[in-house]
């Protein structure tokens, strides 16, 4: 039951203003039998000649990392798993022998290096008494399948030789996992005893989209062949050559981000030193990078290398916000590098910022234009690190974080340097002011609701704050956010618009999952997708539509009376049970929180200077719906017809590879607004509103 009547200000009398209104909301109820659960109509009025802080576009951007398969198996088109052989040092992963019409053959992993490369290891192919008819090979399963779509060009590449003469040719094929249906097929001939390169394109014709299907190089001539870096690549969004996955970019793009903070999040401080993100071993052709461990137990094949992260923030029109390696790693501060050891690593993070921002007369920009991009890429953001207080970083990260400032700003006065220390680090003393403190916050919905008045006593004068990883996440189940950790996002979110002048720049985390089984390492996540299919979260269209309508002033809005709502009173994100061996829960809290009273309606007031419209971001978290008198002083006009759109979806419920749209945005169309108008917000509904004023 709520308590309607109850507000901030008259929280002291609140029995007898409780007691008041439920009687007038009770003899509403039955007078007008409108107002679902006795709610009491509240007025919200918005100052809108009186507008306030500036947000800054940067405001809603992206993190990201290599988590759950974010990358590889992810964003990064590469459709081969362990295409160098060296995600494990016994066992071909993912690979298997192909054999056809009772062929015999057999795959081993060996020590070949391809001279000139980075390459190490190759996987032979033996198949010395083949038939007629007969044909054997080796086959990829991709990250969980090979997806086939009709009418489409993939481009495949391998290095091979034999070890003797060979008459060749190998065909190159995807195929269904049971071999009886090939999609496309191609033939590479010139296999000879030295390694080469070759590269082919298969096209498929009709076919029903499946992910049933695996990638084969065979042979129907009798011989010995070995492979290294096996390669295979479906059309990529904007047709880079080493590029990301269309419908994932896509779903990027209608969120219109910003910028992209990378390569991490755990991922840059890597499990320990010789596994840190190095960005020198990542860039050049795919064959020149070393590969290595990530910090989420698995390998990266760091196709995903600096250069790619560039053109990723370029696609989108993404500002990077850089995070460098800066001494730590999550090893629990097993070893921590400092002083004079650092010293190599802070001229490694200049020579990071000359590759990206450098002229082509610069060893670095000459270096990027060699990797095929001559023009320099806009850089005003570097963090040093990522969650230092974590790994027993705390205590050295001061003398590490100046190193870095001090030869940063040297070089580089326009960059603004971010700490990794936050607000709540109140006791950590820097030596140099950072540009920005960075807030990381996973949270149950309680301390979203809670936190959306975070920074509302922040110092104006203190250190700005990039939230640089937030979700409302916790308890940490499944895949990607349901319902009612979307409802937490947008009351935080509404939160941080209010406070823009502070809250500088923010973004979700983690921003990727791969849903299939042993995917992920981390619940609660964005966006999920498989090999065919990508789909939106509910906590990702909170983001869109705020994103979509972030305005660019903020304007003063308040809601008289508030309702209040209690600890029981606030939605509760419903658990199913985890399902038999299901990935790890990831840790998190239990739905604890603060014990409230909490607001049950959030505001956000903005307005957009090019086209004028007053933006209304509404998140009404009653279980029951809200009448509001919308005021809004001093826009002058107030066009009738305004328009924007509606989150609303059962608490627990998820969108998922088989119901990817179970919770999605409707469009709202309003043909009464004016200065002064009645709306009605759903029960449990994230709504936007766009009011034009011209
Ligand atoms: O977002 C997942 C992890 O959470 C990040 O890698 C790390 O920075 C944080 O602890």
């Amino acid at each position: 039951m709520l308590r309607p009547g109850l507000t901030k200000t008259s929280f002291g009398k609140r029995l007898f203003v409780l007691s008041l209104a439920l009687l007038v909301g009770g003899v509403i109820v039955i007078l007008a039998g409108q107002y679902a659960l006795g709610q009491a109509p509240v007025t919200l009025t918005v100052l809108a000649n009186q507008p306030g802080v500036k947000i800054d576009p940067l405001f809603y951007g992206l993190m990201t990392e290599e988590i759950n398969f974010a990358y590889d198996g992810g964003l990064y088109a590469e459709l081969i798993r362990n295409r160098t052989f060296r995600d494990n040092p016994q066992t071909p992963v993912n690979w298997s022998v192909a054999k056809y019409g009772g062929a015999d053959g057999s795959i081993k992993l060996e020590s070949d290096p391809v001279p000139g490369t980075a390459l190490t290891m190759a996987l032979r192919l033996e198949a010395p008494s083949l038939l007629a008819g007969q044909r054997a090979g080796i086959a990829n399963e991709g990250y969980w399948g090979i997806p086939v779509k009709p009418d489409t060009t993939y481009r495949a590449s391998f290095y091979a030789k034999s070890a003797g003469p060979f008459r060749g040719p190998l065909t190159v094929a995807i195929e269904s996992n049971d071999g009886q249906m090939t999609f496309a097929k191609a033939e590479v001939s010139g296999i000879s005893t030295e390694w080469k390169k070759h590269t082919v394109t298969l096209k498929s014709g009709k076919a029903t989209p499946s992910t049933t299907n695996r990638f084969v190089i065979s042979t129907g001539t009798p011989g010995t062949i070995s492979f290294s870096l096996v390669s295979l690549f479906p059309p990529t969004y904007k047709n880079r050559p080493n590029g990301n996955r269309i419908d994932i970019m896509e779903l990027l793009a209608g969120m219109k981000p910003g910028f992209l903070r990378f390569p991490g999040g755990n991922y840059l401080e890597g499990p320990n030193y010789d596994n840190r993100f190095n960005w020198k071993q990542t860039i050049g052709p795919i064959e020149q990078r070393p590969t290595h461990m990530g910090p989420w137990r698995y390998r990266s094949s760091d196709g995903m290398g600096l250069l790619e992260f560039l053109e990723w923030a370029e696609d989108l029109n993404m500002e990077p916000i850089l995070g460098v390696y800066a001494g730590l790693h999550i090893d629990n501060g097993a070893r921590i590098i400092t002083g004079d050891e650092l010293k190599p690593h802070v001229q490694d993070a200049l020579d990071e910022i000359e590759y990206i921002t450098g002229s082509t007369s610069t060893t670095w920009g000459a270096r990027r234009a060699k990797d095929g991009h001559p023009q320099p890429f806009k850089l005003r953001f570097v963090e040093v690190g990522n969650e230092d207080w974590l790994n027993m970083g705390t205590a050295s990260y001061d003398g590490r974080f100046t190193m870095f400032y001090d030869a940063i700003k040297a070089k580089y006065p326009n960059i603004r340097v971010i700490s990794t220390m936050r607000s709540q680090d109140r006791n950590f003393k820097h030596s140099r002011t950072p540009d920005f403190l960075d807030d990381h916050f996973y949270v149950t919905i309680p301390t979203a609701l809670s936190q959306a008045h975070l920074y509302d006593n922040y110092d104006r004068n203190a250190t700005k704050i990039f939230v640089g990883e937030w979700a409302t996440n916790s308890p940490r189940v499944g895949d990607t956010p349901m319902m009612a950790f979307a409802l937490g996002d947008a009351a935080f979110l509404t939160g941080l618009e209010r406070n823009a002048d502070v809250a500088i720049m923010n973004c979700y985390a983690p921003l990727f999952v791969n849903v299939n089984p042993g995917g992920r390492q981390w619940a609660v996540n964005l966006i999920g997708y498989d090999a065919l299919t990508s789909f939106a979260s509910p906590s990702y269209f909170v983001q869109k539509m705020f994103s979509n309508n972030r305005g660019d002033v903020v304007l003063p809005a308040k809601i008289d009376p508030l309702p209040m709502l209690s600890a029981q009173q606030i939605p509760v994100a419903p658990q199913p049970p985890p399902a038999p061996g299901a990935a790890p829960r990831g840790g998190g809290g239990g739905g604890r929180g603060p014990a409230g009273p909490f607001d049950g309606i959030y505001v956000s007031a903005t307005r957009d200077n090019a086209s004028g419209d007053i933006i209304l971001k509404l998140v009404n978290i009653q279980p029951a719906a809200q009448t509001l008198q919308i005021v809004i002083e001093g826009a002058g006009t107030i066009r009738k017809d305004a328009s924007g759109e509606l989150l609303i979806g059962e608490l627990g419920a998820v969108n998922s590879v088989a119901e990817p749209r179970k919770v999605i945005p409707r469009a709202v169309s309003i043909h009464d607004a004016g200065p002064r108008f009645t709306h009605q917000l759903p029960a449990l509904s994230v709504e936007v509103l766009r009011l034009k004023t011209r």
